[in-house]
């Protein structure tokens, strides 16, 4: 297993913390709400807003929210729907459930106290390994790494992490690469300075649109930066490769009418009507010709639509129903066929990129 750091600048893995410190100090965020305190309530619930959510929207959810629910003890005595009426419009609901079930928890089964170390933070509703190591250091000076999306953004770059970080063999290296990172011997200041700063470095200047490299502090050991490659780090999450199917499909037309065929009730599109298909090329012609058309159908353009777990290309062939053939009398074998008009199809409730097909024939048929 090849190891997924490009960075050996053993140098910058020493100093990477005094750097982040120093920048932080000078350039980081000092005056949001939920600094300068070490209330674990405070932090807590900062933590859990700021999950999902930037900190413009937060701020004032998180004013509102404390000047109701002033500590633990109000929040876990309120009903659920006083919360959720709070949380209203922050998006991400299933943290307001937690948040109350935790603030439960922490009334019933620690007196009322959050607990101070990562592991038992960890065990509480709605807190994983990331917030509570945030909770964990603000508010108890505790030695543990903080590894969230900004963080992993910022990692990767910094020292060259491939691969996808959702996926967990990344992931593990990266709590690693993290831990190494980590001054243990830092004041309790410093300590939150430098998660404070992993925070603020990932999302101001290490953006993932347009990272500011010029005014960052790492940017001359920066394996992104310094090989251009702040695009590719860190790396998209992998597209799930589907199997691909593809289909031939009939467009027999009668004047401004079109032949449409039930589809066997189980199946892709399992009992729509859409149009005849065949296999393969040869097979839709013989069908062609059986449903009485007159030349060898033509190309149309092919297209690909995608389902959930497969592609299906289609490849669409055009033929006219020859002029002697008595198109109502229609034989079509076992399946159900009908006639109709393409002003009609809406009716039909079609696959949509049959719908499409037509809609697209329709303009130039018409
Ligand atoms: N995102 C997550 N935690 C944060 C914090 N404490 N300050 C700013 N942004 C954050």
């Amino acid at each position: 297993m090849s190891h997924p750091f490009a960075s050996s600048d053993s140098r910058l893995q020493s100093d990477f913390a005094v750097r982040l410190i120093a920048w932080q100090r000078e350039h980081g965020r000092h005056d949001l709400p939920w600094q300068n305190t070490r209330d674990p309530y405070r932090i807590w619930l900062s933590e859990i807003m700021l999950q999902q959510t930037q900190v413009s929207t937060v701020i004032p959810y998180y004013t509102r929210f404390l000047a109701r629910f002033p500590d633990v003890a109000a929040l876990a005595a309120a009903p659920l729907d006083d919360v959720m009426a709070l949380w209203a419009g922050l998006g991400y609901y299933s943290r307001a459930r937690n948040l109350h079930r935790c603030a439960q928890a922490v009334a019933e089964q620690h007196g009322g106290s959050f607990p101070t170390t990562v592991e038992a933070l960890a065990e509480l509703p709605g807190i994983g390994r990331s917030t509570a190591a945030a909770i964990a250091s603000f508010a108890f000076g505790a030695r543990a790494p903080i590894l969230d999306g900004n963080v992993k953004r910022v990692l990767a770059r910094v020292f060259g992490v491939e691969g996808f970080p959702g996926e967990k063999r990344i992931e593990n290296a990266m709590w690693t690469l993290a831990e190494s990172l980590f001054p243990m011997d830092g004041s309790d200041d410093d300590i939150s300075a430098y998660t404070q700063g992993l925070m603020d470095l990932g999302a101001t200047l290490c953006g993932r649109g347009r990272p500011e490299c010029a005014r960052c502090p790492f940017a001359a050991d920066c394996v992104a930066n310094v090989s251009g490659r702040q695009r590719e780090l860190p790396a998209a999450r992998p597209k799930k490769t589907v199997p691909t199917r593809r289909t031939w499909m009939l467009v027999l037309l009668d004047g401004a009418s079109v032949l449409l065929e039930k589809r066997p009730p189980v199946g892709i599109w399992g009992g729509l009507w859409s149009l005849p298909e065949a296999a393969d090329e040869a097979a839709l012609a013989k069908r062609a010709r059986a449903f009485g058309g007159s030349r060898a159908p033509e190309h149309l353009a092919p297209f690909t639509h995608t389902f959930t777990h497969f592609k299906l290309e289609i490849e669409p062939r055009v033929a006219d129903v020859d002029a002697g053939h008595s198109s109502a009398h229609l034989e079509a074998g076992d399946s159900e066929t009908s006639w109709v008009p393409l002003a009609d199809i809406d009716a039909y409730g079609l696959p949509a990129p049959v719908r499409k097909l037509l809609d697209s024939l329709q303009g130039s048929l018409l």
